[in-house]
């Protein structure tokens, strides 16, 4: 398949699908602009060639059918002046009154539009075929870099791409996120270590299972774990657990077991008796949780016990907290673990890191740039993780 960086876009009106479904504050400030930064260097290589980029885009999930104010993206256009150094054009009016088609029409080459979020059209999440080919009409090609959306089967994610079958690209971030997802999936090097957390084991029971002939070892963190702790007979007080899972944990761990995956599930753990910074706290081993309290970290022998594995390991894949870590008194285990993955890549190994809490993890340590990847994807990450075929990444591969 060509790279983008093999054309040149002189001249061309490009559409572009971007990802700049991004945090914001009560005054619209954006509070985490990685999901821009990362698609800089697609909008940077069009805007050199020569190209005028129309960019499409979502931001939340609009349930009005039409345009709501505060789902605008003009916080978002306005942002991105600032890095693209450029005026971008952007109106409020949706397409249908003239005034979007006339603006993409009248784009000049070094010129960026943003149009207003495209949820605001239903068509859009219904993937109507036809709201579809009226939105291939404002360009002349089509480049999808929206990894985090493309698990979406939307007109701009993934039906557009059918009318453009000899001019279809994947951006620059597309192309690193599908480049290391499938040496993480098909290629990996060994020992390749999971380590998977979560609240919920029925949230991840997709993961698990695609994992397991994958993996030489799962490592198993978070609340998830209470579940499987519980599974084998050990005492978890108060601690988050799925009483309906616990067949399935059984089911889980035999086939790790048949399969030959090492798995580990946290030893000791750190429990506090009330879910505050300022609440008591103890170290107790992991099946010996009394009742009244709550298992929330994990504790220091686990922590050990987990760095040694991710020390030894050539692959690491890091899905999910290890306990509750947006409270500083119990963020040691997920903080030990970042600095852990981090410490493993400088000696060479190969570390993905995806979900909203582990990459806020390793954001709010300082230590991102020192993981070999991390993922801009939420839920499309996990499904690429679960071996289900992401329609925006097929539409484009097709
Ligand atoms: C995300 O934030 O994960 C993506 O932008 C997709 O958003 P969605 O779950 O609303 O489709």
């Amino acid at each position: 398949m060509k790279s983008i960086k093999d054309i040149n876009f002189a001249g061309r009106k490009v559409l572009l699908r971007v990802d700049f479904n991004v945090p914001m504050d009560a005054e619209k400030h954006i509070t985490d602009d990685t999901r821009i930064r990362e698609s800089m260097p697609t909008i940077q290589k069009l805007l050199a060639d020569g190209a005028a980029v129309i960019i499409m885009a979502h931001f939340g999930r609009p349930k009005k059918g039409g345009f709501e104010p505060e789902l605008s993206l003009l916080p978002v256009a306005k942002y991105l002046e600032t890095l693209v150094g450029r005026p971008v054009k952007f109106t409020q009016s949706l397409l249908g009154s003239g005034e979007a088609e006339q603006m993409a029409q009248n784009l000049k080459s070094g010129e960026v539009m943003l149009l207003e979020n495209i949820r605001f059209y239903p068509e859009e999440s219904r993937g109507d075929v036809i709201f579809a080919e009226r939105l291939s009409k404002l360009g002349d090609c089509y480049i999808n870099d929206a990894f985090g959306a493309a698990h979406r089967e939307h007109c701009s994610t993934a039906v557009i791409a059918r009318f453009f079958p000899n001019d279809k690209y994947f951006g620059f971030l597309m192309e690193n996120e599908v480049r290391n997802l499938e040496k993480l999936m098909h290629d990996a090097p060994r020992p390749f270590t999971a380590i998977i957390g979560g609240s919920k084991v029925s949230s991840k029971i997709g993961i698990l299972e695609n994992l397991l002939d994958k993996v030489d070892n799962m490592i198993i963190i978070g609340g998830m774990r209470y579940t499987f702790t519980k599974a084998l007979g050990g005492k978890i007080g108060n601690s988050i657990c799925e009483d309906d899972k616990l067949d399935l944990a059984r089911e889980l761990m035999r086939r790790m077991d048949e399969q030959g995956v090492k798995y580990y599930l946290p030893v000791d753990s750190v429990i506090g008796d009330k879910f505050a910074n300022d609440a008591n706290t103890q170290t107790v081993p992991s099946g010996e949780v009394p009742d009244g309290w709550e298992s929330m970290d994990c504790g220091p022998e686990s922590c050990q016990a987990i760095r040694d594995i991710i020390m030894a390991s050539k692959t690491i894949l890091w899905n999910g907290p290890a306990g509750v870590f947006e409270l500083e008194t119990f963020a040691k285990g997920t903080n030990h673990i970042a600095q852990s993955v981090a410490d493993a890549c400088k000696q060479g190994c190969f570390a993905a890191v995806g979900g909203g809490d582990s990459v806020a993890a390793v954001k709010q340590m300082g230590l991102a740039n020192r993981m070999s990847y991390v993922s801009t994807g939420g839920g499309a990450m996990l499904e690429y993780l679960e071996g289900k075929v992401l329609p925006g990444i097929k539409a484009i591969q097709d």
